[in-house]
């Protein structure tokens, strides 16, 4: 079986392994405008991945661990702070590293971007650093989700070391990459895929995939403009076709 994407909105997504195991990245459902009512409420997460502590990545990650108790991977402070929350399974790592979670290979990679986790109280706690992961799933498919970001340099040593096929990148401009600094990034990275994130959810979030679209045209690679709900099976091997 492929894997299985379904895009929540905003950086969120549901990835479903060639085993059948539930990955929630940044898990961001019921105060994300762009979530459907209808995957407000999961009814089976194995695991959570999460970029960074501010709230539109891990608004939801507390009340999903309270219901499914997921395995959950962050960067060393910001699991430890899920785990004072209530996560009775953190498995935190930190840049560079690498871990299998439920059969897939996950490594965390740098991303240029602030971790504050902001509190109830209003007050905002050190959450580690922001960073970007790569999955590598049991039959060979190679996702980079790249969490908030600005376009760095050392993408490239993502592209050289991980080479992934399918590169989640966002796009909204004002707290990440605009569609430029995406379209040099995709010039780094050469994903065969890529699916824009983080744009549209506010007004402010401006960046549009037709305008990555449009400074990217050189590049050869397609382009997957999700809607929120909607699902895709990434089949490594058509990936690799598509290339060859
Ligand atoms: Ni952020
Ligand atoms: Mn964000």
């Amino acid at each position: 079986m492929a894997v299985k994407v379904t895009y929540l909105g905003h950086a969120t997504f549901k990835l479903v392994s060639p085993e059948g195991k539930t990955f929630l990245i940044d898990p961001w459902l019921n105060g994300n405008p762009a979530c459907p009512e209808s995957e407000k409420k999961q009814s089976a997460v194995d695991v959570i991945v999460c970029t960074h502590g501010h709230g539109d990545h891990i608004g939801d990650a507390v009340e999903v661990i309270r219901a499914h108790q997921p395995k959950v991977v962050g960067i060393y402070e910001l699991a430890s702070w899920l785990g004072k929350q209530g996560a009775k399974n953190i498995l935190p790592m930190n840049k560079g590293g690498s871990q299998m979670v439920e059969g897939v290979k996950i490594t965390m990679v740098h991303a240029v971007h602030s971790c504050g986790i902001q509190e109830d109280d209003g007050s905002t706690i050190y959450g580690g650093e922001a960073c970007g992961y790569v999955l590598e799933f049991s039959d060979g498919l190679r996702i980079y989700h790249a969490g908030d970001t600005a376009v760095f340099a050392d993408m490239q040593i993502i592209s050289d070391l991980y080479e992934p096929d399918v590169a989640m990148l966002p796009i909204g401009d004002l707290f990440t990459m605009g569609p430029r600094e995406a379209a040099y990034a995709i010039e780094m990275l050469e994903p065969r895929v890529v699916i824009p994130m983080h744009f549209g959810t506010f007004p402010v979030l401006t960046g549009k995939p037709e305008e990555l679209e449009a400074v990217a045209a050189e590049f050869d690679f397609e382009m997957l403009t999700m809607k929120p709900g909607e699902e895709h099976t990434l089949d490594a091997e058509k990936l690799e076709m598509v290339n060859e």
